[in-house]
């Protein structure tokens, strides 16, 4: 979801702004999931490197996480299971119980899982599903069950990955679940990003031939 600083930044606003129209547009972009039928919606909010901008954004995009994560009534009225991808180390512990209370209160719901990730590094998954598997003793994995020690292992690959903002990578983001990802690239700054921009993607991805490395 980039772009959210330069989208303020063009109208005169604070970066946090930016990142406060980011959250409605996620909300927006959740809707047009479920609308379109899609079952499973990941989302980039917060990367261990967004660890190290300024105190201040990392504090406002802290408050806007607690805001969105006590919101449970309103992702139970439409029926969104929350699922949070990331490590607890360095948030604060009001912050990671909101987090297993939300998993826990929209677990029953089943218009749509969305997975937020949040304090998320791809290498970090990957490094902290090695060490699970060296604490619970198990000797060999293989390329599947690896899957198993990942944030959210039930969670499939995902089909197509969109960057908003501009540039073309993938900043540490679900690296194991992206091997055989679609990749969408666009211009447009994630506040600006509509639900003809959503159709936009849906359209792109069913343009796909995927040969998953086969003939
Ligand atoms: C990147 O844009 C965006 C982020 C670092 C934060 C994205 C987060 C949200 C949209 C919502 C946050 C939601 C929760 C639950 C906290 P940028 O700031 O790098 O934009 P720029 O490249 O234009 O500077």
């Amino acid at each position: 979801m980039d772009g959210n600083g330069r989208w303020a930044t063009a109208r005169g606003k604070t970066r946090l702004a930016g990142h406060s129209a980011g959250v409605e547009v996620a909300s927006d972009v959740v809707r047009y999931a479920i609308k379109y039928g899609i079952p499973y919606l990941s989302l980039y909010a917060f990367s261990t490197e967004n660890a190290n901008r300024p105190k201040a954004e990392v504090q406002g995009l802290m408050r806007l996480a607690r805001s969105a994560f006590a919101k449970s009534d309103k992702l139970n009225e439409q029926g969104i299971r929350i699922l949070i991808s990331g490590t607890p180390q360095g948030l604060d512990d009001d912050l990671v119980r909101s987090i297993g209370l939300i998993e826990k209160s929209t677990a029953n719901n089943r218009a749509i899982t969305v997975n937020i990730c949040f304090n998320y590094g791809g290498r970090r998954e990957l490094s902290d599903a090695v060490n699970k598997i060296i604490a619970s003793g198990v000797k060999s994995v293989d390329e599947q069950s690896l899957r198993n020690y990942m944030y959210h292992g039930e969670l499939p690959d995902c089909d197509v990955i969109v960057r908003t903002g501009g540039y073309m990578r993938l900043s540490n983001f679900l690296i194991y679940q992206s091997s055989y990802s679609e990749l969408y690239f666009t211009d447009t700054l994630w506040p600006d990003f509509s639900e003809n921009e959503f159709l936009r993607v849906l359209e792109y991805f069913k343009g796909c031939k995927r040969n998953f490395g086969k003939v």
